[in-house]
């Protein structure tokens, strides 16, 4: 069992957390108004959840996942990640997120940016391509034909392994994409984005074998 600290507890925190507590870890939720609004979604998680602040979600998770809008990341307390994992969901949307120029350029991937913001904290990216109701309805067990499968991209080879861990643990096989400076290739409007899990308006999604993800990753281009 791993204590998994959620940063945001939205859709794909919400869901995240809901996958885990399924496997039998433990979740901190927070977000940006405080623990009293998730007091809901802790009780209807039961008792492996607990609802807290940021802070006490970066400092209290073994394993910690940023889902929030990729323009509130300079909020994100680094310090307390030091020696971490952070798993990295967030996508840019300039229309929601506001102009950032390293991204626009290309200069950086939207988790290289948060990897320079965690510069202790080994950054993966995982969980940005896929919608959060096919997230909830996909999920399968080791071993199943029908497992569907995510990509993650990371510079460190043992977080990898550890997010690896955490996919199989809740329902998901991992597909290595690359270092975090390969992530452009699971942003939005890549093949791998969205459609190797069905259409949106399909809530429960269709699964996406390992070599589904493999081609969507290999077909993108810049
Ligand atoms: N929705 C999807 O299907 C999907 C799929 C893949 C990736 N993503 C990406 O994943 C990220 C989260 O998406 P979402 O759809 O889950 O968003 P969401 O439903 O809007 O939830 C965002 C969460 O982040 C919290 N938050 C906002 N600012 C924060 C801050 N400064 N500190 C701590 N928490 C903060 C919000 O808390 P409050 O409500 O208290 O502000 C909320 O719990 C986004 O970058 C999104 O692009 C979304």
């Amino acid at each position: 069992m791993t204590t998994v600290g959620l940063i945001g507890s939205g859709r794909i925190g919400g869901t995240v957390a809901r996958l885990a507590v399924a496997a039998g870890h433990q979740v901190l939720l927070s977000n940006s108004r405080g623990p009293d609004t998730l007091k809901g979604l802790a009780a209807e998680l039961g008792p492996l959840a607990r609802a807290t602040t940021g802070r006490e979600a970066a400092e209290g998770g073994e394993l910690v996942v940023v889902t929030i809008p990729l323009r509130a990341f300079p909020s994100v307390p680094a310090r307390p990640l030091a020696g971490k994992v952070v798993i990295d969901t967030c996508n840019y949307y300039p229309q929601r997120d506001g102009q950032i120029p390293e991204l626009d350029s290309g200069a950086l991937t939207s988790s290289e940016l948060i990897q320079r913001h965690l510069p202790e904290s080994a950054v993966v990216k995982a969980f940005n391509n896929i919608y959060y109701r096919h997230l909830a309805s996909l999920a399968r067990p080791s071993g199943a034909a029908d497992r569907s499968y995510l990509p993650i991209a990371g510079d460190d080879a043992a977080a990898k392994v550890a997010v690896t861990d955490f996919l199989d643990s809740i329902g998901y096989g991992a597909i290595d994409a690359g270092p975090l400076a390969e992530g452009w290739r699971q942003q939005p409007g890549t093949p791998v984005y969205g459609a190797p899990y069905g259409s949106f308006q399909d809530k429960k999604g269709s699964p996406a074998s390992a070599g589904a993800i493999r081609r969507a990753l290999a077909a993108a281009e810049r």
